[in-house]
C-alpha cells in the first residue's frame, strides 16, 4: 500500500497554497506528506510555521525545511487553513479511528482548529462500520488499572495496555495508551461520550464530525470522499 500512501500524499500536498497555516498530521503517510510538501517548500513555496502532531511529525518537518510552531507557547493558533492527516479507519460518514501512532491527543488538538480538515488513506481503510482497528484511548498513567476496569464494565470490551520493545509505550505527553478492541463499534457518538465521561481518560481517537473530505488511493488513482 506505499504506492497509494505515496499518491495520496502528493495530492494534498498539491492542495497546500502560499501562506496557509498548515497542521501536519502523524504516521507513514502523514511522514510522506510532510516530505512531498518539504520538496514544495525547497521549490518557493511560501509558509508561515505549521502546527505538528508529534514529535516525530516536527522533526520531520525540520528536515524537509518547514517551520514549525511552539505549541506548548502562547502563540499556538486560534485557528489553521488546512489540516492533513491519515487514519486508521474511516467510515462512509468519514468519522474516524486514529491513533495508530499514539499521537490521537496531539491531532484531535491541532485538527480541530482547522477550518478544513483532510484525511489521506489508502482503499484499506475505508471501512462500512468502524472498529475492527482497536481503538485507541489515551489515558493518564495514575490508576491506569483502575481506568481500565471502568472502561471494560462500561463498554464492555477488554482494555489491552499498549507496548513498544517490551515496554509500557509513553505517549508524546507521558500518558499510556489503551487499545480497545471492539470488532465493531455501533454507536460511535455513544462510545465516544461514555469514554469522555471516565476520569483518567484524556482522549480517544474517535474523530467525529471533524473531517472535511478524505482523498484515498488504491495505489493508482486517487478519489475523493466527503461525508
Ligand atoms: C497516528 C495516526 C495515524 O494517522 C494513523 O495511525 C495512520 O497511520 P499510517 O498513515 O501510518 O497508516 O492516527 O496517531
Amino acid at each position: 500500500m506505499s504506492d497509494a500512501k505515496r499518491r495520496v500524499a502528493e495530492a494534498a500536498a498539491e492542495l497546500v497554497e502560499p501562506g496557509m497555516r498548515l497542521g501536519l498530521g502523524t504516521g507513514s503517510t502523514a511522514a510522506l506528506f510532510i516530505e512531498a510538501l518539504g520538496r514544495r517548500v525547497a521549490d518557493g513555496l511560501d509558509l508561515p510555521p505549521a502546527a505538528a502532531t508529534s514529535r516525530a511529525s516536527e522533526d520531520a518537518a525540520r528536515r524537509a525545511g518547514i517551520a514549525i510552531i511552539d505549541m506548548m507557547g502562547p502563540d499556538a493558533p486560534a485557528e489553521l487553513d488546512l489540516a492533513i492527516d491519515g487514519a486508521d479507519e474511516a467510515d462512509p460518514r468519514l468519522s474516524l479511528i486514529k491513533g495508530g501512532g499514539a499521537s490521537l491527543l496531539r491531532e484531535k488538538i491541532v485538527e480541530a482548529l482547522a477550518r478544513r480538515f483532510v484525511v489521506i488513506i489508502d482503499e484499506s481503510k475505508v471501512v462500512e462500520q468502524l472498529g475492527a482497528f482497536p481503538l485507541p484511548v489515551e489515558i493518564v498513567p495514575f490508576g491506569w488499572a483502575s481506568t481500565a476496569h471502568l472502561i471494560r464494565s462500561r463498554l464492555g470490551v477488554e482494555p489491552q495496555l499498549r507496548e513498544a520493545r517490551g515496554e509500557v509505550l509513553k505517549t508524546d505527553n507521558g500518558n499510556f495508551i489503551l487499545d480497545l478492541p471492539f470488532g465493531t463499534i455501533a454507536d460511535p457518538e455513544a462510545t465516544a461520550r461514555t469514554l469522555a465521561g471516565i476520569p483518567g481518560v484524556v482522549e480517544h481517537g474517535l474523530f467525529i464530525g471533524m473531517a472535511s473530505e478524505a482523498l484515498v488511493s488504491d495505489g493508482q488513482n486517487v478519489r475523493r470522499l466527503t461525508p
